[in-house]
């Protein structure tokens, strides 16, 4: 049934000239970005003084690339030191903009910017929204939150450099976003995942066909979701599902994307960002790992070597051959759920659940500790219409047995009846340290 709609890759001739460098002369402009960014840091922030001092390292200890791996990393708990403003490299008068991450443990890390910054940052968002099928002229629905989150706003600004006439809905009002959609005639549209899902199932509960939408192109990210994942909303939906990624420490949306013809990991916006991958518990290079990130051109809140906690592997170009890939983002090292010795993330739940006929992609998974042994519960709906409950939790269950090598119980449920996520997603759901999680009961 899959007959997805057109959504060209740009011609040559509306790329950004530096998309189109080669890998020598992205590497030339990297060096250079990269020893001002130190010599910016160590300047204007005492943190980094501090560390790059205690390293016994300098800025001008940089003379390839390859140096940059001698100096100290930069975590979040760095970031929640200097709160509120304490990691700006640029008077607080200079900063046009900040932003915060939720800060759901602990304070919120507020990061600022420039003007020169969010010009930037337009930039690059414009440059993913194309790379992702997007052309001037198009109609972008954006549903990512607006306010301290970077993605409504990112996306927004992204969207109006490159041309197109922006809706900026922002998330929640379900109903209304399928009526937007309906007669606006959206192209492109730019959310979560996890909340295109819910608009999937608002489209059919209006008894609308989402296949018969105007959408062409979708602009996913800001959690992880499977190849899977991609199928099952592209043969919903008619579209092209394209994965963004990025970070508010690092900018916001727009640090890497796929690109629509290959569809293969997300070029890395090397120009402005400079990745590696280290082991998480050594902190040494490695092939696969731990995403890590330096940038290179901004101005109020410099990163050096930002540990993301995001665990990925980097590739070689392909549709930007100058421009390393990321491949698609397994999971945070803080969202891995050790189970009984047996390391697991929610996305390979994600493949295996979308892999089962009859369930839906809808599931949460519930850790408990009934018998001081912990017990993960993967509740998941059933497709509306669909009978065979029983027969589909026990393939769940053997599939997860066989491919990830740990038990897990599944309880099918009824359609409708998980809470669905607005922005973010959260999958699991820990209640082992309480008593409905703890003790003789069981889920
Ligand atoms: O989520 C920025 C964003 C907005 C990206 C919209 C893409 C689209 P934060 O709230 O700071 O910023 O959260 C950053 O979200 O470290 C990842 O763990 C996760 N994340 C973001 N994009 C992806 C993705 C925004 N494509 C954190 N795949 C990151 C997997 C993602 N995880």
């Amino acid at each position: 049934m899959t007959s997805v709609k057109r959504a060209d890759p740009p011609s040559p001739d509306e790329l950004d000239p530096v998309e189109r460098v080669s890998r020598d002369e992205l590497a030339a402009i990297q060096l250079e970005r990269l020893r001002w960014t130190l010599r910016h840091a160590y300047e204007n922030v005492p943190l980094y003084r501090r560390k790059f001092d205690e390293a016994g390292v300098h800025p001008d200890d940089c003379r390839e690339l390859s140096d940059l791996a001698a100096f100290p990393f930069t975590t979040k708990q760095d970031l929640r030191d200097c709160y509120p403003f304490g990691m700006f490299a640029v008077p607080r008068e200079r900063v046009a903009r900040v932003h915060a991450s939720s800060g759901t443990t602990g304070r919120p890390t507020v990061v600022g910017y420039t003007k020169g910054d969010l010009d930037v940052w337009a930039d690059v968002m414009a440059r993913s929204i194309r790379a992702s099928g997007g052309r001037p002229g198009d109609i972008v629905h954006v549903a990512y939150g607006y306010g301290l989150f970077t993605g409504g706003l990112g996306a927004h600004y992204g969207a109006e450099r490159l041309g197109c006439t922006v809706v900026p809905v922002s998330g929640g009002m379900t109903p209304r976003q399928v009526q937007l959609i309906t007669d606006l005639r959206p192209d492109v549209i730019m959310v979560t995942p996890s909340y295109m899902l819910a608009l999937l199932d608002e489209f059919e509960a209006q008894g609308i066909d989402p296949r018969a939408s105007s959408l062409r192109v979708g602009v996913f990210g800001a959690e992880p979701w499977t190849e899977r994942m991609r199928e099952e909303i592209e043969e919903r939906f008619d579209l092209h599902a394209v994965d963004i990624y990025g970070l508010s420490e690092v900018m916001g949306p727009g640090v890497a994307c796929e690109c629509v013809e290959t569809k293969d990991g997300l070029h890395v916006w090397e120009d402005h960002f400079y990745p590696e991958t280290v082991d998480p518990f050594t902190g040494r290079p490695a092939d696969a790992g731990e995403l890590v990130f330096t940038s290179l051109t901004k101005e109020a809140m410099p990163v050096i070597r930002y540990r993301t906690r995001d665990l990925t592997r980097l590739l070689p170009g392909t549709a930007r051959p100058a421009f390393r890939r990321m491949e698609k983002v397994t999971g945070r090292t803080d969202d891995m759920i050790i189970l009984r010795g047996v390391n697991l993330f929610p996305t390979q739940i994600e493949e295996l659940v979308l892999g089962t006929p009859g369930l839906s992609p809808h599931f949460q998974l519930h850790l408990t500790r009934p018998h001081r042994l912990d017990v993960m519960t993967v509740m998941v709906e059933a497709r509306p219409g669909f009978a065979g409950r029983e027969e589909a939790g026990a393939a769940l269950r053997r599939a997860v047995k066989e491919r990830v090598g740990v038990s897990v119980e599944v309880e099918v449920v009824a359609p409708e009846t998980l809470e669905r996520s607005v922005g973010k997603l959260k999958r699991i759901v820990d209640r082992r340290g309480t008593s409905a999680g703890a003790g003789a009961g069981t889920p």
